[in-house]
């Protein structure tokens, strides 16, 4: 029997709070359960080896940290299941045609695995925007964030006027439908709808067919524009939901939506003046770094030179040019994903110099006091060496 199982069977676990989770903290989560969902969807269950109890919002994700063919990949996994039962945590995976990690995770790990993860990271929370009623929309795999949530209320008897209504391929593409069926006949205010586009190889789907559309979410929620609205789905059906609720005349300050592909966010340093970042240094908001070398005093410059070590290149970035950003514009390939300091998939080590890094959970306190830095949402103080 594993060590953490083998501590749930003794009687003093059960008799004190475990201790929480800190991932600021280098810790690895073993997998302690895989499960397939669907034909390309696996829930990969995990827990601490130290024997912590998770801490989360629901709806907020884990950057995993993977070697994968000799090369370190992050990706990001919302936690599908609830903050409330805070021994295990799980990840709700779909294969992506010819995508690295996905694949990976399908294809390779297993119970008794360990993963480095990061995080939890992201605002995308119902607990955020507390309502008496709610409409969660999902497509795909985008239903985990509102899986989470809506375990959540469960968990908590929050009997929360839902609805519920996700969107798949097929029948055979439902993730979670029998549990959402479960949730819907146990609790009184929770109703599940399932949408079809088409019928694939299962022959007696008597659901609802076809994509979303403003007649059929009056169908299903005829008080819609009463609600709060989350939804989460692959970027075309995010934006067919957005001109639907705009069509309709909803109040969008209650609409809230999470992408799984980083493309269509904004940009983080949407080029403030230097004037700008350094009265937000001094507000010392608890993701604003100054990281720097002692050595090193601030310039009046309008632009730094930065040096890449390893590569030996040399580039110029704006004073309020983020170094991605002035990195990207002068060739150099550097691996990033989210471009707003979530991931942590940017992070390298500053040799020398200061930067003002406005991070949203990608970066541990720890890994920031040995140096290291996230490029996407840094922009340089001084001239700056980079080990890269
Ligand atoms: C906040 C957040 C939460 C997320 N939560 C979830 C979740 O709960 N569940 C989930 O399943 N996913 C989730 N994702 C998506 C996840 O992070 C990955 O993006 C997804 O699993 C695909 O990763 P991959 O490594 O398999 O694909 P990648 O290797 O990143 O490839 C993606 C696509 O690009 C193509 N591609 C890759 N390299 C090339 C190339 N050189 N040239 C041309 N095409 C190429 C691939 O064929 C594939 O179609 C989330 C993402 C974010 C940002
Ligand atoms: S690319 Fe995600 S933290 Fe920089």
């Amino acid at each position: 029997m594993p060590h953490a199982l083998r501590r749930i069977h003794q009687p003093e676990f059960w008799q004190r709070l475990p201790s929480l989770w800190d991932s600021d903290v280098e810790e690895s989560l073993q997998c302690c359960q895989v499960r397939q969902e669907t034909h390309d969807v696996k829930s990969f269950f995990f827990r601490s080896l130290a024997g912590h109890a998770f801490r989360f919002s629901p709806g907020q994700f884990l950057t995993l940290e993977l070697d994968v063919d000799g090369q370190r990949v992050n990706r990001c996994y919302t936690i599908s299941s609830p903050p409330t039962r805070p021994h295990t945590l799980s990840i709700t995976v779909k294969r992506v045609p010819g995508g690295t990690v996905s694949n990976w995770l399908h294809d390779h790990l297993e119970v008794g695995d360990s993963v480095r993860v990061l995080g939890p990271a992201g605002d995308f929370s119902s607990a955020l925007h507390p309502a008496e009623r709610y409409l969660f929309l999902s497509a795909g795999s985008g239903v985990t964030p509102l899986m989470s949530m809506a375990r959540t209320h469960r968990d908590l008897c929050d009997d929360r006027d839902t609805v519920f209504v996700h969107s798949a391929r097929t029948p055979d593409d439902i993730i979670f439908g029998r549990e959402l069926t479960l949730l819907a006949s146990t609790q009184q205010r929770f109703r599940a709808h399932f949408i079809c586009e088409g019928l694939g190889e299962q022959g007696g789907w008597h659901g609802l067919t076809g994509r979303i559309t403003l007649p059929l979410l009056q169908l299903m929620a005829p008080d819609f524009m009463t609600r709060e609205i989350f939804v989460c789905g692959p970027a075309p059906y995010m934006q067919a939901v957005r001109e639907m609720l705009r069509e309709a005349g909803f109040n969008m300050a209650r609409h809230h939506e999470e992408s799984f592909s980083f493309d269509r966010l904004p940009a983080v340093h949407q080029a403030p003046g230097v004037t700008e970042l350094s009265a937000a240094n001094q507000n010392s908001s608890p993701n604003s770094n100054l990281n720097s070398n002692p050595n090193s005093s601030p310039a009046p410059a309008t632009a730094f030179s930065i040096v890449f070590q390893k590569s030996q290149r040399t580039i110029e970035c704006g004073a309020a040019q983020a170094l991605l950003d002035a990195a990207r514009d002068a060739g150099l390939r550097l691996p990033a994903s989210c471009t707003q300091g979530m991931c942590g998939t940017c992070k390298v080590r500053l040799l020398d110099g200061k930067v003002d890094m406005r991070h949203q959970g990608g970066i541990r306190q720890r890994e920031i006091d040995q140096g290291m830095v996230l490029l996407c949402c840094s922009v340089p103080l001084t001239n700056l060496r980079i080990d890269k």
